[in-house]
C-alpha cells in the first residue's frame, strides 16, 4: 500500500494547495491512505473544527498536529469527538483528545497513526521516550501498518526515534521544521523514515511566515505579528510503500509545485 504523508500545511496558501491539488495527486500516485499534518492550517498556528473538516474532505484520512495544538482552543471538543485527528500523545495528563487512532485505508486494511512531540528545544510536558513503548504496543494491537508523526525540532532526536522504532512501525515521519531533509530512507529493520517531511505552503518565506516579519522579529527582539507569506507554494511530504505485514519497501520525498 502507498501512504502519502502531507507535511505541515501552512496558512491559506497551504490550505488552498491541498484543496486544489490533493484529490488528483492521490489518484496520480495511487495512494491508499493519506495523512496530513494540520497544526499550521489556521493562519500558521493551530487548527479549527471547520478547517479540520475541510482537510478531511480534500482527501486526508487522518490529521496530525504538534506544538500549536492549543492555539485555537475551539479544537478541544473536536479532538475528543473525532477519531480522524490526533494530537501529540505526550501532552499533559488530562489534555483532551488522543495521540493514537486506527482508521481503515482504501483497501480496508487498518492503519494506526500516532503523533508524538519532541522534548529537545520544545516545551513538551512529557518526554516522548516515556510513552513510546506503550504507544507503539497499543498501535500494533490495532493495526499492522503503523505511522508515527514525530513533531520535533532537533535532528538528533528525530533520527534517534526513527532508529529506536526501526522494525516496530511502518514509518517515522519527522515534522515541525518545515524544511524537507534529504534523508528519506528505509532503515535496516524495515521502518521508513525522514527527519523532516517539509512544508505544504509558501516557500518564498521564513518557514511559511512573510520573510520581512520574521527577520524584523529576529533583528529587534520585539513582538511582531506574523502573517503567512504567499509565493512559491509547494506540496511537500513523503510517500511510503509498505507490504501487508506493515514493513516499508520504499520511502520517497514528494515536492509538487502548485502554481
Ligand atoms: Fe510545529
Amino acid at each position: 500500500m502507498k501512504i502519502l504523508f502531507v507535511a505541515d500545511v501552512f496558512g491559506a496558501p497551504g490550505r488552498a494547495a491541498v484543496e486544489q491539488r490533493l484529490p488528483a495527486l492521490k489518484e496520480e500516485l495511487g495512494i491508499g491512505f493519506c495523512i496530513v499534518n494540520a497544526e499550521n492550517v489556521a493562519d500558521g498556528a493551530g487548527v479549527t473544527p471547520r478547517l479540520a473538516d475541510r482537510r478531511l474532505a480534500a482527501g486526508a484520512d487522518v490529521l496530525t498536529l504538534g506544538n500549536h495544538v492549543w492555539r485555537r482552543r475551539e479544537i478541544a471538543p473536536y479532538l475528543e469527538s473525532s477519531d480522524r485527528i490526533v494530537r501529540p500523545a505526550n501532552l499533559a495528563t488530562g489534555a483532551p483528545g488522543r495521540g493514537l487512532t486506527v482508521v481503515e485505508a482504501k483497501d480496508g486494511a487498518p492503519v494506526a497513526v500516532a503523533n508524538l512531540q519532541g522534548i529537545l528545544f520544545m516545551a513538551t510536558p512529557v518526554s516522548p521516550f516515556e510513552v513510546l513503548d506503550p504507544l507503539v504496543e497499543e498501535a500494533r494491537a490495532g493495526a499492522r501498518i503503523v505511522v508515527v508523526d514525530f513533531h520535533a525540532e532537533a535532528t538528533s532526536e528525530k533520527v534517534a526515534v526513527a532508529r529506536l522504532l526501526d522494525g516496530r512501525v511502518t514509518a517515522v515521519i519527522g515534522t515541525h521544521t518545515h524544511v524537507q531533509t534529504s534523508d528519506a530512507r528505509v532503515q535496516p529493520g524495515g521502518t521508513a523514515a525522514i527527519t523532516d517531511a517539509g512544508m505544504t505552503g509558501p516557500h518564498d518565506s521564513v518557514i511559511g511566515v512573510e520573510a520581512e516579519l520574521a527577520i524584523r522579529r529576529l533583528r529587534t527582539g520585539m513582538p511582531v505579528r506574523f502573517h503567512p507569506a504567499e509565493g512559491g507554494v509547494r506540496i511537500e511530504g513523503v510517500i511510503v510503500d509498505c507490504d501487508g505485514g506493515g514493513l516499508a519497501t520504499a520511502c520517497e520525498p514528494v515536492r509538487v509545485n502548485v502554481p
